[in-house]
């Protein structure tokens, strides 16, 4: 484990594959069983000023790819500086949804802009800041789509090809980095899902002794 005492997982993917709800079970699940402070956050939104961010980035006007791409790392640098490095400095661990991976996806992958470059900003901005492991939780954009309830933001309208565009960009990179990214199919149950982010996470972070421990004394009380 390398950068701070604590532990940092990010949950990647398009709109719709359900990243809210994994984060807040694996977040709830990981507390009982290590015992250590979770801290659950997001980007954008994370901060007070985040939340600012999201509604100019998301709802408001039309605005160029560069702009875009400024806004979310904005977000990005606030939210490490006042809470990720904090938490993890404290030994939490954190959980988000969302972190730099999008910005490469949507804003790289879906308008177009150089991957490296876009990396790039975000690594200035959080210096250096990457997680010990991000799940990407993968599904067909059009099914991801049908699960969306409600008027559709800038992102969200961007249209088809952008959209496959950012899952193809996620699935590259997470085929080029295994150590750091692991894949778990979203277009099964949620259960199902969700055991499977546990066992990937809990594998990587090495807190699989811990977990078993904590399996069998549930089923010891049972
Ligand atoms: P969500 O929090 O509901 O997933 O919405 C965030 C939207 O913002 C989603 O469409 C992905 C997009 N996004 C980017 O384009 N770049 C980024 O860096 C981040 C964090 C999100």
């Amino acid at each position: 484990m390398s950068n701070a005492p604590g532990y940092f997982v990010s949950f990647e993917g398009g709109d719709g594959v359900g990243k809210s709800t994994h984060v807040r079970l694996l977040g709830q699940w990981l507390g009982e069983a290590t015992g250590r402070e979770v801290v659950t956050t997001r980007e954008p939104g994370g901060t007070e000023l985040g939340v600012e961010l999201r509604r100019l980035v998301m709802h408001g006007d039309d605005m160029d790819p560069r702009t875009e791409a400024l806004l979310y790392a904005a977000d990005r640098a606030h939210h490490v500086a006042s809470v990720v490095r904090p938490a993890l400095a404290r030994g939490a661990i954190v959980v988000t949804d969302r972190y730099l991976d999008s910005s490469v996806a949507y804003q790289a992958g879906g308008r177009e802009l150089g991957e490296e470059e876009v990396e790039g900003l975000s690594l200035w901005a959080t210096g250096g800041l990457l997680p010990h492991v991000t799940v990407l939780l993968d599904l067909d954009p059009v099914v991801g789509a049908a699960r969306l309830s409600g008027e559709p933001d800038r992102l969200e309208r961007a249209g088809d090809d952008f959209h496959r565009r950012t899952r193809e960009t996620f699935l590259r990179r997470a085929a080029a980095d295994p150590r750091r990214w692991v894949v778990v199919d979203a277009s099964a149950p949620l259960d199902d899902v969700q055991a499977q982010v546990r066992v990937d996470v809990a594998a990587r972070l090495d807190l699989t002794p811990v977990v078993e421990e904590a399996v069998e004394s549930t089923e010891e009380r049972a």
